[in-house]
């Protein structure tokens, strides 16, 4: 993989610290870490996103890459291995010499869907089994993406129509299930995910989506203000404010450098 800027990394390692690897009585576990990426569409959610995922895997905090992504004609993970759906991964397999990140897309020509709720419970089935082949149980870390949350939440958006995802926001961190959601929606974005992250990203947004989540979320005033952008229309394109639960605000507009953003177009 080529090398990160030393900046962008540590805003990618702020994201992954929960994933990070401690021992605990003897076993080696890891948490996971639930990241969430707010805004508009072409703000740079899936460029953050992307750096966080591929970065998980290159540190080995997780061992693969579970993307839900059937919003466009262009997959957001080109360099991932293809699949309509759950169903043909498993025909398939893992095979030697992939990259551990699995795309499903659905296949509209053919008429397959592939639902959030499928591949979040195909993480969920991995991180249960372990790799304990029998044994001793041995967590066997994945990553999970949803592309578009709205899309896995009811349609007033309060809730989860998909118990697996909610399964992973809520007790994947106990088998070492990591979780990443972006959304363009937040007010239709299901609440019981975005109360759960243990960091998230706000990029070029709408005020009123700004209030929602200022509520939501109990955002400083200060990060509030900072998200509302210079001219309180919403930040500039690929800026964005980082929230993590382990500190406080660190009081800085960032932005990618271009070479992370486009490493993994
Ligand atoms: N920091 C950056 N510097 C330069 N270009 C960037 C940066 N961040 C993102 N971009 C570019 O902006 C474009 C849109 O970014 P991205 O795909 O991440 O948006 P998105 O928020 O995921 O949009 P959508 O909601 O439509 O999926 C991409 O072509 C990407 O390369
Ligand atoms: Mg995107």
């Amino acid at each position: 993989m080529a090398r990160i800027v030393e900046s962008d990394w540590r805003i990618i390692e702020r994201i992954l610290a929960p994933s990070a690897p401690i021992e605990k009585h003897g076993i080696v576990i890891n948490e996971g870490f639930r990241f969430c990426a707010f805004g508009k569409t072409k703000s740079g959610k899936t460029s953050l996103m992307r750096a966080v995922v591929y970065s998980a895997i290159a540190m080995g905090y997780a061992r693969i890459a579970l993307v839900h992504d059937t919003k466009g004609i262009f997959p957001e993970y080109p360099h991932s291995v293809m699949l309509p759906n759950v169903a043909a991964f498993r025909r398939r397999g893992m095979q030697g010499g992939d990259i551990p990140v699995y795309s499903f897309r659905g296949d509209p020509r053919h008429d397959v869907q592939c639902t959030a709720e499928e591949v979040a419970a195909l993480a969920k089935e991995l991180g249960q089994k372990g790799t304990g082949d029998g044994g001793l149980w041995l967590p066997y870390p994945t990553v999970t993406v949803i592309e578009e949350l709205a899309e896995a939440s009811t349609a007033s958006g309060k809730n989860l129509k998909a118990p697996a995802v909610g399964w992973l926001a809520a007790q994947g961190r106990k088998v070492g299930n990591s979780l990443v959601a972006t959304t363009q929606r937040p007010k239709k974005a299901a609440e019981d995910v975005i109360t759960q992250a243990s960091a998230s990203s706000f990029g070029r947004l709408e005020p009123a989506d700004i209030n929602y989540l200022a509520e939501r979320m109990d955002l400083p005033g200060a990060m509030v203000d900072a998200i509302r952008g210079p001219d309180g229309d919403g930040l500039p394109m690929h800026r964005f404010v980082l929230r993590t639960d382990d500190g406080p605000w660190d009081g800085i507009v960032h932005c990618l450098d271009k070479s992370t953003a486009q490493m993994f177009e």
